[in-house]
């Protein structure tokens, strides 16, 4: 005979404790809320565990119900919204009382250290005045271009050599390659070469670092991370050997670098147009002393930004356009009217890509329109948080106390029948398009994926032009389709957001 207990079955058990614990943090809410009015508590942090495996559809299905809510949490109160005003209100209007704040700066120090990502205060302020000068020079555009094309067409010949024998590829695999080669490139003014697998030492470093960045991520769901990080257990001990195998690499770049910058001669001779190099030459004090580690953590954080980013936002846009073939022609026939002056001569993958001008590029206003459609659908960042620095009323009338954590919420916002109608289910580059076809863009408190107010993205029209010549190359040259129309796709819960198990197709040469 058995017992009650071991009939149920594991769900049972799951949902039973989840609604203990349910209780048992209302109760406690509602000793510390006080007469406050917050946000309705929907579930408990534990639910996410539980639907980790869909969990920004989890929130989506939440915010049909409410637009702002709350998950019970032992400790901070954790708030979610999808609503524009409050997004508005925490990323622009009340800038000041929110940020990153020492919930993220705990999670990440170890791998970002002092970088943009991780700091508040002066020491964000400073580096996002460098960075948004270099970004904005002629001479940072022109050499991102260039980097951007030579790698554009190295993919395009990965794939030309693979198209003739119809063997699917992983696209998702090849693209984190080619952005990681594009931003280190930029970053360092070296060449990693990881997409066609010649430097050993490079690859060592990318693997390396993928791998901390992953186990960075997964102190947000694991309370426990800090006891395993003292005791060197599990992965946090593998985060800490990988974050060693990261920072020789990048130590040792930086030391050669400004070792020959402080040759006058050799720096006069190869100005360098690297970040690296500028950073170097805007943080090295009057007596030539350099900080590497501010160095390491500047730069660092500017390849972890462009890298997963870029390579994820593209990958899902060659999934959705492989689900929509007519807009992949569509795209295919922009491409080609775009460049018409370029010629016959821009026939082979390289001439094609050093022909993608910025005019070209901003004639591509279905392109640039089936990008953001696809980041509105699959954003690269599909869930971030602030920090509250000091009590505050939200636009909604809910309060929020110091310490706790408003999340905003791209997946689930690019999904809401109110805020973008019955078909917002749809992929529809149209709809970002006037009558006469040029681009519209909407609310950045709207469309959340870059963020907004003083720390939206810095590196938005870097990441465009990187995909627009990857695009337009591509489909220039080949039609893609995937491996198996009707296998089922999700996305895999990491703060970025990966296609899980890879995105297999074939090409044929067009
Ligand atoms: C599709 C591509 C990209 C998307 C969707 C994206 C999205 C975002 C988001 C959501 C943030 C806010 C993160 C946070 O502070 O919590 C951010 C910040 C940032 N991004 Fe991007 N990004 C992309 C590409 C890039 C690229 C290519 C670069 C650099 C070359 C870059 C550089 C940065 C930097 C430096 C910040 C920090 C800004 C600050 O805190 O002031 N991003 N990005």
């Amino acid at each position: 005979m058995t017992t009650g207990i071991l009939e149920c079955s594991p769900a049972i058990l799951v949902a039973a404790g989840l609604s203990v614990l349910a209780i048992f943090f209302c109760y406690l809410a509602f000793f510390r809320g006080g007469t406050k009015r917050y946000p309705p508590a929907v579930g408990t942090v534990f639910h996410q565990v539980y639907h980790l495996q869909r969990l920004h559809d989890y929130h989506t299905g939440l915010f049909r119900e409410h637009k702002t809510f709350r998950l019970l949490s032992p400790g901070r109160r954790q708030i979610y919204t999808s609503d524009p005003a409050v997004v508005e209100h925490i990323l622009r209007t009340n800038f000041t009382s929110y940020g990153k704040g020492d919930f993220n700066y705990e999670n990440m120090s170890d791998l970002l250290g002092d970088g943009i990502f991780a700091v508040d205060g002066d020491k964000w302020k400073q580096q996002r005045k460098i960075a948004s000068y270099d970004f904005s020079t002629r001479a940072l555009r022109d050499f991102s271009g260039g980097v951007f094309n030579k790698n554009a067409a190295k993919l395009a010949r990965i794939v030309a050599s693979n198209a003739a024998t119809k063997h699917p590829m992983d696209f998702q695999g090849l693209l984190m390659k080619a952005t990681m080669d594009s931003i280190f490139t930029i970053a360092f003014g070296l060449d990693l070469n990881t997409l066609d697998g010649s430097a050993d030492e490079g690859s060592r470093f990318a693997a390396a670092f993928d791998d901390a960045s992953e186990f960075t991520l997964v102190r947000y769901v694991n309370v426990f991370w800090k006891v395993a990080r003292f005791l060197n257990v599990g992965v946090e001990a593998t985060l800490r050997d990988r974050i060693k195998v990261v920072d020789e690499f990048v130590y040792k770049r930086i030391r050669g670098r400004a070792d020959e910058m402080s040759d006058d001669k050799a720096r006069d001779a190869h100005p360098k147009q690297d970040l690296l190099s500028r950073f170097i030459l805007a943080t090295t004090s009057d007596s030539g002393k350099v900080d590497y580690k501010y160095l390491r953590d500047i730069i660092m954080n500017i390849v972890i930004a462009g890298k997963d980013t870029t390579a994820g936002g593209l990958s899902w846009f060659l999934y959705m356009v492989c689900k929509h073939p007519d807009v992949q022609e569509k795209i295919s026939k922009e491409v080609s009217e775009a460049t018409a002056n370029a010629g016959e001569a821009a026939s082979s993958v390289d001439e094609f890509s050093r022909s993608l001008t910025d005019e070209a590029l901003n004639r591509m206003h279905y392109l640039h329109a089936a990008l953001t459609e696809t980041l509105r659908l699959y954003p690269s960042v599909p869930l971030d948080n602030k920090e509250c620095f000091s009590d505050d009323v939200l636009p909604n009338g809910f309060s929020v106390g110091k310490g706790d954590i408003v999340y905003y919420t791209p997946y689930a916002m690019g999904r809401m029948e109110r805020l973008w109608g019955d078909d917002a289910h749809e992929f529809r580059p149209e709809r970002w398009l006037d009558q006469d076809g040029a681009f519209q863009p909407e609310s950045p408190f709207k469309f959340t994926a870059f963020q907004a107010g003083p720390r939206i993205c810095l590196g938005k029209e870097f990441a465009y032009r990187q995909m627009k010549i990857f695009a337009a190359v591509l489909f220039r040259f080949f039609v893609l389709a995937l491996r198996d129309e009707k296998a089922s796709v999700n996305y895999r819960s990491m703060i970025t957001l990966y296609i899980d198990q890879g995105l297999h197709l074939t090409a044929t040469a067009r």
